[in-house]
């Protein structure tokens, strides 16, 4: 019994070796190295949803939407941070605070909400930097307020 049991074990064992070695042959070759896509001397990269030559930037949160990945703690904060805190620092002053996700949700403490998720076009915050009128000091570039819509479109997320 013993005898028969280690020859199945050494007969799986063969089965495993020989499988790894019967590499492609063609890569062997390859002296520049293999990129994630097989291809030697390739640049494809993994990105940071596990997939090779993807489009993800920075959050494993949008992994799954290529189009567009907006991250709030390093891409929305830092422009509020910039452009509106000297004023919307706390709830007390203006009536509304952006100065974290928290109060930045909870909106205005009179009328409400400035964000709706999902929805841009319908988010006071929007509106007000869409139209120029915050901050009032000049308007944030084209750039940023596209940043600003996307955000709110994928859902406004703590990520
Ligand atoms: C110089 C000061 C100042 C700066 C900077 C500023 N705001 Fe304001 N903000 C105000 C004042 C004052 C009000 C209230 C009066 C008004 O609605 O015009 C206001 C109102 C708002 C409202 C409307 C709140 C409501 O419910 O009526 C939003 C939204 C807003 N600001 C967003 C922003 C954003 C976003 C920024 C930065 C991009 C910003 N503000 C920068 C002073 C400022």
């Amino acid at each position: 019994m013993k005898i028969l049991f280690s020859f199945i074990l050494s007969f799986i064992f063969l089965v495993f070796w020989s499988c790894s070695d019967a590499g492609d042959p063609l890569s062997n070759d390859c002296t520049e190295g293999l990129d994630c896509a097989g291809e030697c001397g390739g640049t494809a990269t993994i990105d940071v949803c596990g997939e090779c030559d993807g489009s993800g930037l920075n959050s494993d949160d949008c992994c799954g939407d290529s189009s567009s990945c907006v991250h709030y703690s390093t891409e929305i904060q830092p422009i509020f941070d910039a452009n509106c805190t000297p004023c919307h620092i706390t709830s007390t002053r203006n009536n509304l605070s952006l100065s974290n996700y928290t109060n930045i949700m909870s909106g205005n403490s009179t009328n409400g909400p400035v964000i709706v998720s999902g929805d841009h076009a319908n988010s006071l915050l929007w509106q007000k930097v869409n139209s120029g009128s915050m901050p009032p000091s000049g308007q944030l570039t084209s750039d940023q307020i596209n940043l600003i819509a996307t955000w709110i479109d994928e859902g406004a997320l703590d990520n």
